[in-house]
C-alpha cells in the first residue's frame, strides 16, 4: 500500500515551487525530489537542504524506458504522491496508468484554458483581463484531469509575459502547498 502522505517532487529547472512545497509540508513529508535534468539550478537547492535527490539524464531515451526508470525510484523512496512542479516531459500512458490519480500538477493557466506551453502570452494576446494558475490530477490527457484548486490574478494593461507570470508565479506559490496538504488527507 502507497502512503500518500510521502511525496515526491519532480523538477525539469529553477524549482521555485518545489521550494514552497518542501517549506511548507504540514501532511505530507518530501521523499524525494526527482529530474530529468540532472543540471536543474532547483537540485542545488535540494541538495543543500539535506533532501534526498535522484537525477537521470532523458535525452534520447524513449518515454516509457525513462519512466520505468523513475518509477522504480519512486518506489524505492516509498512515495504515494507525486507533485509536478516545472516537469518538462510528458508522461507516458505507462506511468499515469502505474499512479493513476496520484500525480498532481501546477499549470500556469485557469485550466481548461490554455493547456500546453506559451500560456501568458496566449492569455494577453486573447485579451483577457484575469489569468492565473491551476493545480489538477494528472491524466493521459496534456492539462486535462481534474482540476483540483486554482487562483486568479489580474491582467493589467501594459502587462508582458514576464509581468503576468511573475504574478501568476505568486499565485502558484500560495495555491499549490495548500491543495497539496488537503490532497494528501483525502
Ligand atoms: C511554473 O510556472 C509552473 O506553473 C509550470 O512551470 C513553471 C515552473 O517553475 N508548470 P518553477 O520551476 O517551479 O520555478
Amino acid at each position: 500500500m502507497r502512503d500518500p502522505r510521502r511525496v515526491a517532487i519532480l523538477i525539469s529547472g529553477r524549482g521555485s515551487n518545489m521550494r514552497v512545497l518542501v517549506e511548507q509540508a504540514q501532511h505530507y513529508e518530501v521523499v524525494l525530489i526527482a529530474s530529468n535534468k540532472p543540471q536543474a539550478p532547483g537540485l542545488a537547492w535540494a541538495v543543500e537542504h539535506g533532501l534526498p535527490v535522484w537525477s537521470h539524464d532523458s535525452k534520447g531515451m524513449d518515454r516509457e524506458s525513462f519512466d520505468r526508470t523513475l518509477s522504480a525510484e519512486l518506489e524505492k523512496a516509498g512515495a504515494g504522491t507525486i507533485a509536478l512542479a516545472g516537469f518538462m516531459r510528458i508522461l507516458s500512458p505507462w506511468f499515469v496508468n502505474e499512479w493513476q490519480g496520484r500525480i498532481l500538477n501546477i499549470h500556469p493557466s485557469l485550466l481548461p484554458k490554455y493547456r500546453g506551453l506559451d500560456t501568458h502570452a496566449r492569455a494577453i494576446e486573447a485579451g483577457d483581463t484575469v489569468g492565473g494558475c491551476s493545480v489538477h490530477v494528472v491524466t493521459e490527457e496534456l492539462d486535462a484531469g481534474e482540476v483540483l484548486g486554482q487562483a486568479e490574478v489580474p491582467i493589467l494593461a501594459g502587462d508582458t509575459t514576464a509581468s503576468l507570470e511573475q504574478r501568476v508565479l505568486a499565485a502558484e506559490h500560495a495555491l499549490y502547498p495548500s491543495v497539496l496538504n488537503e490532497f494528501v488527507q483525502r
